[in-house]
């Protein structure tokens, strides 16, 4: 079968995101989502993984209409085999093997963290970027080098949108807090210092997300949102140069769910503009979590060196980006 119109169904979680995508060769045919909302605090992996196996069938259902196919069309089964949470992870796996199974076909397992990648290269047309992925559970600076892709940099405590979102419950915005916070930013005017820490190309927001929490009793809400976007931004700006510096690179990818926010758009597009590089930002429906991604790096990985066999499709935990052989790229 000519490998570029090979249609490939992509399962996808890791963590709040149930997923089901389907691309054909290049061309996205849907991208399904449901997502976990905890009732209250943080996400509890036992209760994500039973919101999962309730919604897997719908979702794939929802999935085969809006591409305008049936199951039998399926010539490959990508599933986001890792990194996350194991209960998540599990309930996932085992339905990309069920329905690989009774389809008959192929299954390969993808890294949650790449798949971001490709699908960002895929749509914007980056060729090799430094990506900045940043989501809840993610904050990582990214860059392709002698056939890995490293991670430059990284978070050293709370990711990004974790921060974000507590910050939000401790300010009593709504979940998730990232987009409130952004709209409350938008309003403030004053600076107000916060601890700024970047070691290299490692950054830690917990001083940080502290202090912000301490201003909201003699702040302006709106101003503290305003300059925690500020600080945070540069700290994430600053890392992505320094790593655009050392990995030799003039393209900057930002992708996970904190990449709709437009001000760290807005700092990464002046940062790259001034060292005549080229920026290019995820589109929005293919940042987050999602199906379609697995499923585009699945028929990457499935061209380059095949299926997986059917017994090595455990999931796994602790997945570096840097484990992986990128053998798909020339
Ligand atoms: P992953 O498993 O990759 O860590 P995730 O489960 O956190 O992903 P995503 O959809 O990638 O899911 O990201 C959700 C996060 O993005 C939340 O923390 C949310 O607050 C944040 N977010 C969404 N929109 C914005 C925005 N406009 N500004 C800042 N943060 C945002
Ligand atoms: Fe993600």
């Amino acid at each position: 079968m000519p490998l570029d119109t090979m249609i490939c169904l992509g399962i996808e979680s890791t963590a709040h995101t149930f997923g089901v995508g389907i691309m054909d060769g290049e061309e996205v045919l849907s991208n399904v989502t449901d997502m976990y909302i905890p009732s209250k605090g943080g996400i509890h992996p036992r209760e994500a993984a039973e919101h999962h196996s309730k919604v897997c069938d719908k979702v794939l259902d929802r999935a085969l209409e809006e591409a305008g196919i049936g199951k039998e069309e399926i010539d490959l089964v990508a599933f986001s085999r890792g990194p996350g949470m194991p209960p998540c992870l599990r309930t996932g796996a085992v339905f990309a093997r069920s329905l690989a199974l009774s389809l008959d076909v192929p299954i390969v397992g993808v890294n949650h963290c790449i798949a971001h990648i490709e699908i960002g290269k895929l749509k914007t047309g980056a060729e090799d970027p430094v990506t900045l992925y940043v989501s809840g559970g993610n904050t990582q600076v990214i860059a392709l080098s002698k056939g890995k892709y490293r991670v430059f940099g990284e978070v050293l405590d709370t990711p990004v949108g974790n921060a974000l979102d507590k910050f939000g419950r401790e300010a009593g915005l709504e979940h998730p807090g990232g987009p409130k916070v952004e709209k409350l930013a938008s309003r403030g005017s004053k600076y107000i210092e916060l601890p700024y820490s970047v070691k290299g190309m490692d950054m830690s927001f917990s001083g940080l997300m502290t202090e912000a929490v301490r201003k909201l009793d003699s702040e302006k809400k709106e101003d503290v949102c305003y300059s925690l976007q500020e600080t945070m931004f540069a700290m994430l700006t600053e890392a992505v140069e320094r790593a655009m510096a050392h990995a030799g690179k003039n393209e900057v990818l930002l992708t996970g769910g904190v990449a709709a926010n437009r001000r760290l758009q807005e700092m990464l597009e002046t940062m790259c503009r001034e060292r005549n590089a080229e920026f290019y930002t995820v589109p929005h429906e293919l940042a987050g979590d999602n199906g379609t991604m697995m499923a585009w790096l699945g028929i990457l990985k499935y061209r380059s060196t095949g299926a997986d066999d059917l017994e090595e499709t455990g999931f796994i935990q602790n997945w570096r980006t840097d484990e992986v052989d990128v053998t798909w790229t020339e």
